[in-house]
């Protein structure tokens, strides 16, 4: 059936430094840490493809080969595992992304902010409305993937659709924050955004999450944004901009989020997905049972080094 979906194509920004997972993401983009045996990426290019996605766009930085790699075809290691009929794994790796589904990849030069990393994806966007996606921060939902509803949101109104969560107020200032009054179920209309605030500035605490649908116009105000916090070109600052001109929905979206950014969001993915595994779920949670979890344990030089 013709995918009748609006929104077709999807950026992946991915081009950060990480610096929070050195030596990790030395050589190595974040977006390829793997959590239990999937990477960070195939995780929210699975959620982009479930909601209608045809074209994914991936933003990449000075270490963009291994995401190539990870959504090309490998002939060497596929003609190896059918030598060894190892047909499941074969169906794994054949079938990472459906045969339809095109990946573009566009490089950032400098990591000069997420505004700026998503501009570099205007020549292949145009002006029709997009998805982005930070694949660091991890969604699953029981109901429908998150950003499958948030293209219902979109299609329904017709406007930008940011995906928001409430978080301590103590965090705010990790996060872009909305100034939003509630209209509707779970959705907000947005009058102002800003860019990690503090406490005192913030203006709620609801937080934006690494899920955007964003109009193609973003990209004009994305061209004449300025600087703003760290220094960067914050695509916060041009959707505070877009305001002027259009309504704007933030959407409490229903699901869990792990933010694989931060070290501890990372660990509690890894446990969670781990617990949940068929193949691993049960032996680890025998596992995780057994430990001495106030005991000092013979890892603790290896883990610090
Ligand atoms: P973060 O704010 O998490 O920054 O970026 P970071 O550099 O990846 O990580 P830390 O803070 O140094 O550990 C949010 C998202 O925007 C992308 C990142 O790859 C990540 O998916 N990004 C950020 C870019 O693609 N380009 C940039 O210039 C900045």
């Amino acid at each position: 059936m013709k995918n009748m979906k609006s929104i077709k194509k999807a950026v992946f920004p991915v081009a950060g430094m990480g610096t929070r997972f050195l030596p990790a993401t030395k050589a190595n983009p974040k977006e390829m840490l793997p959590v239990v045996d999937k990477p960070l990426i195939q995780y929210a290019a699975e959620e982009a493809v479930a909601a209608g996605i045809e074209t994914l766009i991936f933003v990449t930085g000075r270490n963009k080969r291994s995401i190539e790699d990870h959504f090309d075809t490998a002939y060497e290691l596929e003609r190896e595992l059918e030598e060894r009929n190892k047909e499941k794994m074969l169906k794994v790796v054949r079938e990472i992304l459906p045969p339809e589904v095109n990946c573009v990849f566009i490089r950032q030069s400098e990591a000069l902010g997420l505004g700026h990393a998503v501009l570099c994806a205007k020549p292949v966007v145009g002006d029709e409305p997009f998805a982005v996606l930070l694949a660091d921060d991890l969604l699953c939902s029981d109901k429908k993937p998150v950003l499958s509803q948030m293209v219902d949101v979109f299609e329904y109104h017709k406007c930008p659709v940011l995906g928001v969560q409430e978080v301590p107020m103590e965090d705010v200032h990790q996060y872009g924050v909305v100034d939003a009054k509630l209209s509707g179920d779970r959705t907000y209309d947005v009058g102002g955004m800003v860019e990690k605030p503090s406490q005192a500035e913030a203006p709620s605490n609801l937080a934006v999450v690494g899920r955007y649908v964003l109009p193609g116009k973003i990209f004009d105000l994305l061209e004449t944004q300025e600087r703003g916090a760290g220094g960067e070109y914050q695509l916060t600052d041009a959707i505070a901009r877009l305001l002027d001109s259009q309504r704007v929905l933030a959407y409490s979206f229903e699901g869990k989020r792990f933010d694989c950014g931060s070290k501890h969001g990372y660990l509690q993915a890894q446990v969670e997905f781990a617990l949940a595994h068929e193949e691993v779920g049960e032996e680890f949670r025998q596992y995780l049972l057994s430990l001495d979890l106030g005991g000092a344990s013979s890892t603790k030089k290896a883990a610090n080094g």
